[in-house]
């Protein structure tokens, strides 16, 4: 089908491009200093929060991904890289919903409730510590928070040397 959009990603795909890049990275970060700041800050409830505007942001980011077209790709991209940035970008979107759904899922079995910035509170599952589901969350929640960094470096690591080394059109696309 021929391309009518611009040369850009469209305005709704860059907003929650950016917002859900700096509140998952900020989440990644507040996750893994969370122990260590347990006396000067209380983390988790803003972590939680963050963590469900994530998953709400992301599920919007996809559907929208879904019925929207996206701009095209520099004419002289080897195939083996865009095959790679897809596989990266579907891995990217898995874990822009599981990393949040596993916290939520093994954080319904904790004894906090889970409210949104102490607006409202969140619904939890039906999960207590005994359930199969509550270890493979808890434990899912950690392995896909490293895969996440892995795969943001990556990620970042491609935009930069596609926008510095090969200086082509590809970060310019979502800025
Ligand atoms: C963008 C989404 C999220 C990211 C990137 C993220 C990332 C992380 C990271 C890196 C850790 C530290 C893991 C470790 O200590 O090994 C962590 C811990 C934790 N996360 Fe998340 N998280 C997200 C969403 C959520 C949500 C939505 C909830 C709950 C509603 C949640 C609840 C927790 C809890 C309770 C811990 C502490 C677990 C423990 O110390 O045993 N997270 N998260
Ligand atoms: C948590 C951090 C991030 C996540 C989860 C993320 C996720 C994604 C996803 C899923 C896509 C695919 C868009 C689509 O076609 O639907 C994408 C595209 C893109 N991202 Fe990120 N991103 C993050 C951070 C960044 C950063 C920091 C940069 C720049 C340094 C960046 C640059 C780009 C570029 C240039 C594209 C377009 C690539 C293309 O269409 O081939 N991203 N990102």
């Amino acid at each position: 089908m021929p391309y009518h959009g611009s040369d850009r990603y469209n305005a709704v795909a860059r907003v929650l491009h950016w917002t859900i890049a700096v509140l998952l990275i900020g989440n990644l970060i507040g996750g893994l200093l969370h122990d260590a700041l347990e006396d000067v800050v209380r983390i988790m409830p803003t972590h939680k929060a963050v963590g469900i505007t994530v998953l709400a942001l992301s599920i919007a980011r996809l559907g929208w991904r879904i019925v929207s077209r996206t701009p095209p790709l520099p004419r002289d991209l080897p195939k083996w890289e865009i095959g790679a940035a897809h596989a990266a970008h579907t891995v990217l979107y898995i874990l822009m919903i599981g990393l949040p759904l596993s916290g939520w899922i093994f954080s319904s079995a904790g004894k906090y409730p889970l409210s949104w910035f102490g607006l409202f509170d969140i619904p939890k599952f039906a999960v207590t510590k005994e359930d199969a589901i509550y270890g493979i969350a808890h434990e899912g929640h950690e392995v896909m928070a490293f895969v996440a960094i892995g795969l943001i470096v990556l990620h970042i690591g491609a935009a930069l040397r596609h926008h510095f080394v090969l200086q082509d059109s590809v970060l310019r696309r979502m800025l």
